[in-house]
C-alpha cells in the first residue's frame, strides 16, 4: 500500500474514533451536564449488560452476578486476597482486545502477591458511536460501584482493596466507579491507561477521572498527540501520579514506518494495530512492570519534555520520582505530578537515564560546529560510540546539558571516551595544510577545551565528575579521542607518581 493511501485510510480510522455522532453533537467537549440528564432520565434495565468476569483457576472468564453469593464460589473468589478489575475501552468490532487476556495472565503470574482478577466486560454499551460509548461510562462506573459495594456486604470484601485498572474509556469508568461508591471511603486505587481524552479534555473533575476517585490514582500516558484540536489519550494529569513516557504524545516503534514489521505480527489488522500502537502502549507498559520484577522503569518529576531531554529533572528527592506501572509508590498527595521518563521501543521498556554536563572552553570567537561521539565504559559493559549533537556549534565557554539513555545496565561508570567526528572545516584544512606543506609546523590547536563532564545517574542517583586523564593535553582535536576518568581517582593517580 502506498503512503498515500495508507494515510488516507488512517485518518478515515482516526476520524471514526473521535467523529461527532449521528446527531451532529460537536467535537467540543459540551457541558457534562447536559449528557447526565439525558442518562438519568433514560430507564437503567434491571439486568445489566454489563458482564462482571473473574479469572480463577482457569483464564476463562467466570461470570459472578450481585446477589449470587454461589457463583463468587464457584467462580474461585478469595476475599483474603485484593481484587484487580480490568476495565476496557471504547470498541470498534465488538471483540474483547488481546491485550485483555495479557493483562490477566500477567497479573495472574505473580506467586508472591496472589490477587483475585477480574474482568468488567461492558463491550455491548462499548462498542456503540464513541459519543455514545462516553455516555455510557457513567452507567457502566455505577454497575461497577453496586458490584462492589455488594461484595462488601455480602461478604466483608473491604472497597480499599479494589484496584481498578481501566484502559482508554476504561479509566473514566473507574473514575465513575469510584465516585459512585457512596459512604466516606474510597476504593484503593485506579490506574487509568492513556485515559481517553476526547470529550473528557478540559472537564471537570466529577466528570472524568481524578484523584478524588480512589485512595490512590495513576495513570500513564501514551498518545497524546493532537490531531484535529483532540487528541486520543486526556493531556492533563488526573491522578497523584501522571506518568508520561517519551513525553506522552507519541512513542517509539509506533511509527507508520513500522507499519511492515506490525503487518508481519498481525496480518490485515497492521493498520489497526499501528493506529493503536502509542495508545495501546500504556497496557504493554504495565504489563512489563509485572513481568520484570528485576527491571523496573523509574520515572521523574518534570515541567515538560523538553527540560527532561535536557536531563534536567533526574532528582529522586522528595518523592520526585517514582516507579512506572504496578509496583508504583502509593503516595497521594494534594497535587498530580507529572513523571516523565525515556523507554525503549519494546520490552523489556526500561532504559538508564543519565545527565551530561560537559563545560567547554572555547578561545575562538566563533561557535565551533561539531559532531561528538561518547563511548561510555562501565564496570558491567560498555556502549560504543553514542552520537551527540549541540545545536549551533560550541558557543564559548558554555556548559551543555543533555539527556543520555542506555538501553543496558553498564554498572557505574568508570571512563568516557570523548571523540571529535570532525568538523568538516577544520579537519579539511588541516589534511590540507599537512598535505600542501609535510615538513610544515605542527597545526594550531583548535581553542577548543574540554576540562570536565559531570555526570549523574538518574536510576542510582550517583553524582559523578570525569576529568582528562591526561592533563598535560587537554585540547580537543578533530579525529582524536580523549580519555576522561574519575576526577577523585586522577588526582590519587598522580599523587602516587609523584611519590
Ligand atoms: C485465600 O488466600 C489465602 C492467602 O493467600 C490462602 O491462605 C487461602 O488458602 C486462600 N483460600 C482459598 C479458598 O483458596
Ligand atoms: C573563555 O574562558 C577562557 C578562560 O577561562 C578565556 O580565556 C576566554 O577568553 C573565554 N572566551 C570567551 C569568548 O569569553
Amino acid at each position: 500500500m502506498d503512503t498515500s493511501r495508507l494515510s488516507v485510510t488512517i485518518l478515515l480510522v482516526l476520524s471514526t474514533f473521535i467523529q461527532p455522532n449521528a446527531h451532529g453533537q460537536s467535537l467540543e467537549p459540551e457541558p457534562f451536564g447536559r449528557r447526565t440528564r439525558a442518562l438519568e432520565t433514560s430507564k437503567t434495565p434491571h439486568e445489566t449488560k454489563t458482564r462482571f468476569l473473574l479469572f480463577g483457576e482457569t483464564h476463562r472468564g467466570c461470570q459472578i452476578q450481585i446477589d449470587r453469593l454461589d457463583r463468587l464460589q464457584e467462580c474461585g473468589f478469595n476475599s483474603s486476597l485484593p481484587l484487580v478489575m480490568i476495565i476496557h475501552g471504547w470498541s470498534v468490532n465488538g471483540i474483547l482486545e488481546n491485550w485483555i487476556w495479557q493483562l490477566v495472565a500477567a497479573l495472574k503470574s505473580q506467586p508472591a502477591q496472589p490477587v483475585n482478577v477480574g474482568l468488567v466486560d461492558w463491550i455491548a454499551l462499548a462498542q456503540n458511536h464513541y459519543t455514545i460509548a462516553v455516555r455510557n461510562t457513567r452507567l457502566v462506573g455505577k454497575e461497577v460501584a453496586a458490584l462492589l459495594r455488594w461484595l462488601e456486604e455480602s461478604v466483608q470484601f473491604s472497597r480499599s482493596h479494589v484496584h481498578l485498572i481501566g484502559y482508554s474509556l476504561g479509566a473514566h469508568v473507574s473514575g465513575f466507579a469510584g465516585s459512585s461508591m457512596g459512604g466516606t471511603r474510597k476504593i484503593g486505587r485506579i490506574t487509568g491507561l492513556d485515559p481517553a481524552g476526547p470529550l473528557f479534555e478540559g472537564s471537570s473533575p466529577g466528570d472524568r477521572l481524578s484523584p478524588d476517585d480512589a485512595d490512590f490514582v495513576d495513570a500513564i500516558h501514551t498518545f497524546t498527540r493532537e490531531y484535529m484540536g483532540l487528541s486520543v489519550g486526556i493531556k492533563q494529569p488526573l491522578g497523584h501520579y501522571d506518568f508520561y513516557p517519551n513525553g506522552g504524545s507519541f512513542q517509539p516503534g509506533c511509527h507508520f514506518l513500522e507499519l511492515y514489521r506490525h503487518i508481519a505480527q498481525h496480518g490485515l489488522n497492521a493498520i489497526t494495530q499501528t493506529i493503536k500502537c502509542s495508545h495501546e502502549r500504556s497496557v504493554h507498559l504495565f504489563i512489563d512492570s509485572l513481568l520484570h520484577a528485576g527491571t523496573q522503569s523509574t520515572a521523574y518529576l518534570c515541567r515538560d519534555m523538553d527540560s527532561f531531554s535536557q536531563g534536567l529533572c533526574l532528582s529522586c528527592k522528595k518523592g520526585r520520582c517514582n516507579t512506572l506501572g504496578y509496583h508504583v509508590r502509593q503516595e497521594p498527595q494534594s497535587k498530580s505530578k507529572r513523571l516523565f521518563l525515556v523507554t525503549r521501543a519494546q520490552s523489556p521498556f526500561k532504559v538508564y537515564h543519565y545527565n551530561f554536563k560537559i563545560q567547554f572552553i572555547n578561545q575562538r570567537e566563533k561557535p565551533t560546529e561539531t559532531i561528538f561521539t561518547m563511548s561510555l565504559l562501565g564496570t558491567k559493559e560498555k556502549m560504543q560510540k553514542i552520537p551527540i549533537t549541540l545545536d549551533k556549534g560550541v558557543a564559548s565557554n558554555k556548559t551543555y546539558s543533555f539527556l543520555i539513555t542506555l538501553e543496558a545496565d553498564i554498572g557505574e561508570l568508570v571512563m568516557i571516551k570523548f571523540w571529535w567526528e570532525s568538523s568538516a572545516g577544520w579537519a579539511n584544512v588541516w589534511d590540507t595544510v599537512q598535505t600542501i606543506i609535510p615538513w610544515g609546523p605542527r597545526p594550531p590547536d583548535s581553542g577548543l577545551l574540554l576540562k570536565t563532564i559531570r555526570v549523574k545517574a538518574g536510576e542510582t542517583q550517583q553524582r559523578m565528575t570525569f576529568c582528562p586523564e591526561n592533563t598535560d593535553d587537554i585540547q580537543l582535536r578533530p579525529t582524536q579521542e580523549k580519555r576522561f576518568v574519575k576526577c577523585e581517582l586522577k588526582s590519587k593517580n598522580s599523587k602516587q607518581k609523584i611519590r
